[in-house]
């Protein structure tokens, strides 16, 4: 089998550099590995006049890399506007976020038709392709619009939503329509796969039988692949960072305080305001962990031309100042706060460094972070991790202390719990959670979904797509605009 995977954002694979995200951060080894192609945007944009869209081909271990510079008309609408505006606040239950115009939703399509005609010279009669994300839901219908009859399987990597809060994005139904071409539809939790499921059922009325959709385009399957990491290769990035010049500064500078971490994108989603209050509600509710305990958040800029994004940079970093000056000394710094990225080994070693790891979002699909952090940690000795009960990987790392991110003096209070776990506690849930990263690896969630989407297709799903009742039949329009 050929495998083509497709998403928006891609890592070249350079190991200083930090990773952009879950996604590109898991499907790296994967793609290295299996000899995939991995085809992406290539973050630049050109205008439509050229024959055949512009790909910049490089080799990826045993794979290889595809980067596409996409339509200049139409990027603005489908990152910032339709992908990012739109989608993503309503795949995080933030209906309130979203902005969406049918510019923007114009935009989206023709880039998904864009991306559709653009796989069609990595196609081979034994390929399967698998589509990853939410800046893609309707590129299996524009596959099989161009007569693609192979396996093509999704995978969304955040949550999805409960019925009325999709009902939020425009055009839903036409959307989500467009999404029963693919074989196969990975979810990351079980919750996200029910509220799908649900959504399918009573809102576009077609008939589920355990977890199968029989639709107009055929059949297919819904299932749960929550998405892991590779805890061995942490467990030594941790190990040999420990020299590194940035690990070994930041411990020198704790002087033997202990040192809570939080890593995220700057993000809406990850509860960045919550959490500093919730440091702030600890140093005030019990005095004697300043100057015993401080904080280092790394929060990667992120999404910065949309507005929600730069309204949100401007309130942490705020909070933060307001925080350090009312707990602050001249000699200690309650919260260090950098806006910038580390390269996963780097990371991991700032991950062992910390006696606490800090993950609360109010809404994730899984969380990589939580799962690095837990990787990271020195068997004899390991830290505890805090973890929002709304993230997707609370579901396997129950042995973590879980919070609710909205509760700030509950999570004041854990953090404080947390400080002072002893070594028998800290390893007794540690070993359990490394029994979870162990039995479900970045590896065999690959495995598991590419099996299930073999599987799937040739259970009879390869019966002749028919176009969906909403979905119109224009990418051959497209195509030829494009080509
Ligand atoms: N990451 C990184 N360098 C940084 C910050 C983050 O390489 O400075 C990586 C991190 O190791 C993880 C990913 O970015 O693999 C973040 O994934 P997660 O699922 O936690 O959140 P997302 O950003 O996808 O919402
Ligand atoms: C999340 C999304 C990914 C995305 C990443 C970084 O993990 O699920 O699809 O790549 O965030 O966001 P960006 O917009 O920078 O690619």
């Amino acid at each position: 089998m050929n495998l083509v995977v497709v998403s928006n954002r891609v890592s070249r694979g350079k190991p200083n550099e930090p990773m952009t995200g879950g996604l590109a951060a898991a499907l790296l080894p994967v793609v290295e590995k299996t000899g995939a192609i991995w085809v992406g945007s290539s973050g630049r944009v050109r205008d439509g006049n050229h024959k055949e869209p512009f790909a910049e081909v490089e080799a990826l271990g045993a794979g290889a890399l595809a980067m596409l510079d996409l339509p200049a008309a139409h990027y603005g609408g489908y990152y910032e506007g339709f992908a990012n505006s739109a989608l993503w606040p309503a795949m995080h239950s933030r209906a309130d976020l979203i902005r969406a115009s049918h510019e923007d939703y114009t935009s989206y399509r023709e880039v998904n038709a864009f991306m559709a005609r653009a796989l069609l010279r990595f196609r081979k009669p034994d390929s399967a392709f698998w589509i990853q994300d939410y800046h893609f839901l309707a590129l299996g219908a524009e596959l099989r619009d161009l007569g693609v009859t192979q396996p093509i399987g999704f995978f969304l990597h955040t949550p999805w939503p409960a019925r009325a809060v999709i009902a939020g994005v425009p055009n839903h139904r036409e959307l989500i329509e467009a999404m029963l071409s693919y074989d196969l539809i990975g979810f990351q939790t079980d919750e996200d796969c029910e509220n799908f499921l649900s959504y399918v059922q009573n809102d576009l009325e077609f008939e589920v039988r355990d977890g199968v959709i029989n639709s107009s385009f055929g059949r297919t399957r819904a299932a749960v692949f929550p998405i892991g990491i590779d805890p061995s290769k942490f467990a030594q990035q941790a190990t040999k960072a420990m020299t590194h010049p940035d690990v070994t500064r930041l411990r020198r500078s704790l002087n033997g305080e202990k040192l809570a971490i939080g890593v995220d994108r700057l993000d809406y989603s990850k509860g960045l305001v919550n959490r500093i209050k919730a440091f702030d509600r600890m140093w005030s509710l019990y005095p004697n962990l300043k100057r015993s305990v401080s904080m280092l958040q790394i929060a990667t800029p992120s999404r910065g031309a949309i507005e929600a994004y730069g309204n949100l940079a401007n309130e942490v970093a705020k909070l933060v100042t307001d925080v350090n000056g009312v707990h602050g000394e001249v000699d200690w710094t309650p919260i260090r706060y950098l806006n910038k990225g580390f390269g996963q080994g780097v990371l991991a070693g700032l991950y062992r460094t910390a006696q606490v790891g800090v993950v609360t979002p109010l809404q994730d699909g899984m969380n990589l972070v939580a799962k690095e952090y837990v990787a990271a940690q020195n068997p004899a000795d390991p830290g505890v991790l805090v973890l929002s009960k709304f993230a997707g990987a609370a579901n396997e790392l129950d042995a973590a202390l879980l919070v609710n991110p909205h509760d700030i003096d509950g999570m004041a209070r854990t953090l404080a719990t947390a400080m002072a776990m002893p070594l028998t506690e800290r390893r007794m849930r540690w070993e359990a959670m490394m029994e979870k990263l162990n039995s479900g690896t970045i590896q065999q969630w690959f495995a598991d979904f590419i099996e299930a989407l073999q599987e799937t297709h040739s259970a009879g799903n390869a019966a002749l797509p028919e176009p969906p009742t909403l979905w119109p039949r224009r990418t051959a329009d497209l195509a030829a605009r494009y080509r």
